[in-house]
């Protein structure tokens, strides 16, 4: 017993000198020759089925917003938003659904955060867009998994009238791309394709 709390303590002791030996220098000024990156270097992919817990629903996520703010007030420029992600490829909508309607499954040890099975999304959804900081650049994911063009297409004319509304353009928020399904390696992986699609067969789609 006592031996092995003396190899523990003789364990710590060089754990010990090793970290007092790194020595790391942080310049607080970059390098003249330091080359210059995009103000929005640093942007977010959010994964659709919590979108609106990042957001906020009926008023913004102060601490949300006030990350990106910070992180625009540093770089210049808000971080570019893309939402969707997995969940996009099984987004239905339905304009009675007051932001969103999401079951997820059990949450575990190793997936404390597990991806929803299902998410149904109404107007409101998308309208809380207008909750990021003014000048953000946003890309929305709309499903192409289910192969289901009426939940598409419901979707893309929401997020367009979000983007009309005159909130969001007096706030200079601006929507870059719609994506149209996510990685479509995926597809086969949740089984929203054979096992047989190919890239080939996805550009054809
Ligand atoms: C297709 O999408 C619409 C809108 O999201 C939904 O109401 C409908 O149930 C979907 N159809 C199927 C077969 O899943
Ligand atoms: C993929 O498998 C399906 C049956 O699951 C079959 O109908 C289809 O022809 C196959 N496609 C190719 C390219 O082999």
């Amino acid at each position: 017993m006592a031996r092995t709390a003396l190899q523990k303590l003789s364990a710590l002791v060089l754990l010990a000198s090793f970290t007092a030996a790194v020595d790391v220098a942080i310049p607080l000024n970059p390098a003249m020759d330091a080359p210059v990156i995009s103000p929005s270097h640093i942007s977010l992919s959010i994964e659709g089925d919590r979108w609106t817990s990042w957001s906020g629903t009926n008023s913004r996520n102060e601490f949300f917003y006030n990350t990106l703010d910070n992180l625009k007030q540093i770089t210049g420029a808000p971080p570019n938003i893309r939402v969707g992600a997995n969940t996009e490829d099984h987004t239905m909508f339905r304009s009675d659904v007051d932001f969103q309607e999401a079951i997820f499954p059990d949450p575990t040890a190793i997936t404390p955060y597990p991806e929803a099975k299902s998410l149904v999304v109404g107007d409101s959804y998308y309208a809380t867009t207008r909750f990021l900081p003014p000048g953000t650049h946003v890309t929305w994911g709309v499903n192409f998994g289910a192969q289901n063009l009426t939940a598409a297409y419901l979707s893309t004319r929401s997020i367009v009238k979000t983007f009309n509304s005159p909130e969001i353009k007096k706030a200079g928020i601006v929507l870059d791309y719609l994506e149209i399904g996510n990685e479509p390696d995926f597809l086969v992986t949740h089984k929203l394709r054979p096992s047989n699609y190919t890239d080939a067969d996805w550009v054809q789609e």
